[in-house]
């Protein structure tokens, strides 16, 4: 698809979330050449464990074998197309078609049809399995699914990325963490490229979550230093293939204050990394891995595009495998106060995206300018670049990203 004209060194078409041609060109190709998500080694730790999951909007299966092997297998049957796994997790040697019973193993091998007698002699069970994707790879435990054969490896796509990655999965003293809190999921009606832009946006949060922000402070919980408040403190780096970083520094004190109520974690901590990457591991920082997924806080967050206009935001809060129960409730606490649709932070967001798809209703106005901090910006080479936290650098090197994918190939511009 030419999308050249809708997409500008430094400002995006309304289109791009209004248009429904583009959004389907984005689940057949985008979503298909990148990798994509799918879930965490500690949701399939047992064999036949399952979960569902999605490429752009081709439903799929996460599931260990009975040959301990994760697979991803997507979730409709070869007869006349049912998902063959309606649960959104479970266990189990097989998955059972609800229509007509189809029994497929889960490797994905089709083991037997009912009243197999009535088909033609040609029939054959082998060729008629679900459809494994065809590459799967994790890092650190996150498992990724791309249909596309030639990508790259996962860990080459991640690329410099990683070290944010790392530092969020370092605090846990084992660098092992545990999803099965469960998830909390919500809807929002708006475009998902929306969240894509917002999760590492560091120009709306001193607005948008001014009500937090005053709250917390008066309560004199957390020295705040969001946003625009914090830029000294702050700073995105955007990374080749689209992904990005926001970050603040953690104060200097941080290791002190940790250790003041978990002393022989915060030791532990300090013996494995060392002082200095033990700030840089208590940083806040919201982490993106295009298109669609964060780390950001305590929590891995997966945006799911449901139509044009209709986006599904996943949250998962994670455990720190072996870390002392009462920091891990700390952090689910902490968790709690901003993100789920209950806290003080999400909901604001999303009424921020409700305004932003009604204003792009506005066809005498086509262009979303994302030209922040684009005369001035340090590159620190092997294509990561450094901006304040309030440019809108990663939006940039998201969209560049997303033109190579979709296969528009003019867009110029510095990220
Ligand atoms: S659609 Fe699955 S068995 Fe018929
Ligand atoms: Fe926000």
């Amino acid at each position: 698809m030419n999308l050249d004209e809708l997409l500008l060194p430094d400002r995006v078409h309304r289109r791009l979330y209004t248009d429904p041609a583009i959004y389907d060109e984005e689940m057949r190709t985008l979503f298909r050449r990148a990798w994509i998500y799918v879930g965490h080694e500690s949701e399939v730790r047992h064999v036949g464990d399952y979960k569902r999951a999605k490429i752009g909007s081709e439903p799929v299966i996460l599931v260990r074998g009975e040959d301990e092997a994760v697979r991803v297998l997507v979730n409709r049957c070869l007869h006349r197309g049912a998902l063959v796994c309606r649960e959104e997790k479970g266990n189990g040697k097989f998955f059972r078609c609800p229509y007509h019973a189809w029994t497929y193993r889960n490797n994905g091998e089709l083991m037997g049809v009912p009243k197999r007698s009535r088909y033609p002699r040609d029939f054959d069970l082998g060729r008629l399995g679900l459809v494994n994707v065809p590459r799967v790879e994790s890092y650190r435990g996150l498992v990724f699914a791309c249909f596309d054969d030639d990508i790259e490896p996962l860990i080459d796509y991640l690329g410099p990325v990683r070290n944010y990655v790392d530092a969020t999965l370092d605090f846990s003293l084992s660098g092992e963490i545990d999803l099965s809190v469960g998830v909390s999921r919500h809807r929002y009606p708006g475009n998902w490229k929306l969240q894509m832009e917002n999760g590492v946006d560091g120009y709306h949060t001193a607005f948008v979550h001014e009500t937090y922000i005053g709250i917390m402070s008066r309560a004199e919980e957390v020295e705040l230093k969001f946003g625009s408040h914090g830029e000294d403190q702050g700073w995105t780096e955007t990374f080749p293939r689209g992904h990005a970083v926001l970050a603040r520094r953690a104060d200097p004190r941080a290791i002190d204050v940790l250790r003041g109520q978990f002393p022989e974690y915060t030791s532990a901590l300090e013996a494995k990394h060392g002082s200095e990457r033990l700030l840089e591991i208590l940083a806040h920082m919201n982490v993106f891995v295009f298109p669609n997924l964060f780390l950001i806080g305590h929590q891995i967050r997966v945006v799911q595009p449901v139509s044009v206009a209709e986006t599904e935001v996943m949250m998962y809060p994670y455990l720190l495998a072996g870390a002392p129960e009462a920091l891990n409730l700390k952090r689910m606490a902490e968790h709690e106060g901003f993100y789920p649709p209950t806290g003080f932070g999400t909901p604001d967001d999303y009424e921020v995206f409700s305004a932003v798809t009604e204003g792009l209703q506005a066809m005498s106005t086509p262009w979303l300018l994302l030209n922040r901090g684009a005369h001035d910006y340090q590159d620190l080479g092997d294509g990561v670049r450094r901006g304040t936290p309030t440019d809108e650098i990663h939006q940039r090197a998201m969209y560049t990203e997303y033109a190579r994918l979709m296969g528009s190939g003019s867009r110029g511009g510095e990220a």
